[in-house]
């Protein structure tokens, strides 16, 4: 389906993911691959391009990540950024060498006569991350800009096709960034623009029907934007031969099983609302270690989705939501060693059908839910902030009741409807509240209390593997505060936790 692609090939650099999100912004699809890939992959005709990323190597010694000199052969176009602007030098045989200071962050670059850096204007801020430079040009490629520190921070050979920047136009700094990136894309590898445009929905639907026929499909709906989006794709691609079993494990927030239920129970899909609070309550009892939490939810969930399975008979496939960022996080590429969370939503594929299919496999999250939009699917499911498979269980610090869920679930929903009412959510990522284990002492009216404390938790990240807290107004948080002690009982005290991930994490386990 995909006819044009550029193949952006990973050595590690930290924003890999985010060369292929800027390409596709212009709809062209791209993909990352690890630089172990075959150069049979990169000699396929629908590769138009080549981008080589950043890494955090040198060149010069042995154990670096390396390709084969025969990619230049291929010629196709090649993009070398940061260490593969090196990478592409060495290659040519240009010298790289290791400079004594790094020069990192935003600088002012000098451009020269250049077809990749056509229309950017003469000087133009970049972002800089490095500490080995390109001492000597290859012979037969020209520099075509510098900075301060960097003699050479662009050069390029139009005949050969490669072009190479040490700066890395992918990042925000870098305010003409994305021009440049379409200068390669557009106008070097000649990228008609494609992808996503009107025709991934209708190639999606006739591919899926095309493989389903007149079978059966079953899909775990968890209400999350990526089952959702699957749900109302499929739907839309196979109708009636579509179940969805929405498993409610009564660990969510305040309102959303009636959601789910008040948005996919009129839909054309077979919609099978289960409620398994109980079963998860009493499987929790008394369950304080967060990993054993994690390991009932997930064992729970696969258990109560199998019963349903038993129940509805003959299934021949399993629909997930996977998305792109899930494959390249469980190791499509090298950069990433992100740790593997407990994801209900995530079935073994061995638990009794024919094929599986993830229409969403190619997407990015913001791609999804564009999807999403053209669906029909309302923006508060469309828009909705990452919630945990495990739900209000890892927001709750200690054993599980029914009584701390209720306490969360109303304190969270205060809170999410006071950073909606004074538009604050462009500062927070992800924004909730919690419950510490902790009881203290307080007063209301003449009397003693000695009640919950609940934590607000607001967090500021592009990729949730990093974070840090969001800056919001002290006079809010006194507002929600005050709001939360009056309103929700059990709850005498509400904190907001400042810290950064890392050293902590997003949730409380
Ligand atoms: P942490 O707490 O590790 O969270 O900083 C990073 C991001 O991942 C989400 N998260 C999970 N998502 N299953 C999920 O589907 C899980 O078990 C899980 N644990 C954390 C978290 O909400 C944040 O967005």
């Amino acid at each position: 389906m995909v006819e044009e692609k550029i193949v952006v090939v990973d050595f590690g650099g930290q924003y890999n993911q985010l060369i292929a999100r800027r390409i596709r912004q212009m709809d062209v699809y791209s993909e990352v691959v690890p630089y172990t890939v075959p150069l049979s992959e990169l000699a396929k005709e629908d590769v138009k391009g080549i981008v080589f990323t950043g890494g955090p190597n040198s060149v010069y010694l042995e154990s670096s990540p390396r390709i084969s000199r025969d990619v230049l052969a291929l010629g196709k176009p090649i993009l070398g950024i940061c260490y593969g602007a090196q990478l592409l030098a060495h290659l040519l045989g240009g010298k790289v060498e290791h400079a004594d200071d790094s020069e990192y962050g935003s600088t002012k670059l000098f451009v020269e006569d250049s077809r990749l850096l056509q229309g950017i204007s003469k000087e133009t801020d970049v972002f800089m991350s490095h500490t080995d430079y390109i001492a000597t040009l290859p012979q037969g490629t020209r520099k075509t800009s510098f900075t301060k520190h960097c003699p050479i921070a662009s050069f390029e050979d139009e005949e050969r096709k490669v072009y190479a920047t040490q700066f890395h136009p992918e990042v925000e700094h870098t305010i003409e960034g994305q021009k440049i990136l379409e200068n390669f894309v557009l106008d070097i590898c000649n990228c008609h623009q494609t992808f996503l445009k009107s025709s991934f929905i209708q190639d999606q639907v006739r591919a899926i029907r095309e493989k389903v026929q007149d079978r059966k499909v079953l899909l775990a709906l968890s209400g999350g934007v990526d089952s959702s989006v699957t749900a109302a794709l499929l739907s839309k691609a196979i109708g009636k031969n579509l179940t969805c079993v929405f498993v409610n494990h009564g660990l969510l927030r305040k309102g959303e099983a009636e959601q789910v239920s008040s948005v996919f129970g009129p839909m054309d899909l077979n919609f099978v609302p289960v409620d398994a609070s109980a079963l998860f309550l009493e499987r929790l009892k008394g369950v304080t270690d967060p990993e054993e939490k994690r390991k009932i939810i997930g064992r729970t969930f696969i258990d109560v989705f199998r019963a349903e399975k038993e129940k509805l008979g003959e299934i021949d496939f399993l629909a997930q939501g996977t998305i792109y960022p899930d494959r390249i996080e469980s190791g499509l590429g090298i950069s990433a060693t992100i740790k593997s969370h407990h994801n209900v939503g995530g079935l073994p594929k061995d638990i009794g059908f024919q094929g599986l299919i993830e229409p969403l496999d190619h997407l990015f999250k913001d791609e999804v839910r564009d999807v999403g939009r053209q669906l029909g699917l309302p923006e508060s499911l469309v828009d909705r902030q990452p919630f945990p498979g495990p739900g209000l269980a890892i927001r709750i610090v200690g054993e599980v009741t029914k009584e701390k869920i209720a306490i969360v679930q109303e304190a969270d929903s205060i809170f999410r409807d006071e950073i909606r009412r004074n538009g604050l959510q462009k500062r927070c990522s992800q924004y909730f509240a919690a419950l510490s284990n902790m009881r203290s002492v307080g007063v209301m009216g003449d009397f003693r209390t000695y009640e919950y404390a609940v934590v607000l938790r607001a967090v500021e990240t592009d990729d949730f593997m990093t974070a840090k807290a969001s800056e919001l107004p002290y006079s809010f948080l006194s507002h929600v505060a005050s709001r939360i002690v009056n309103e929700v009982q059990g709850v005498n005290r509400v904190l907001f936790d400042f810290t950064s991930k890392p050293p902590s994490t997003i949730e409380l386990e």
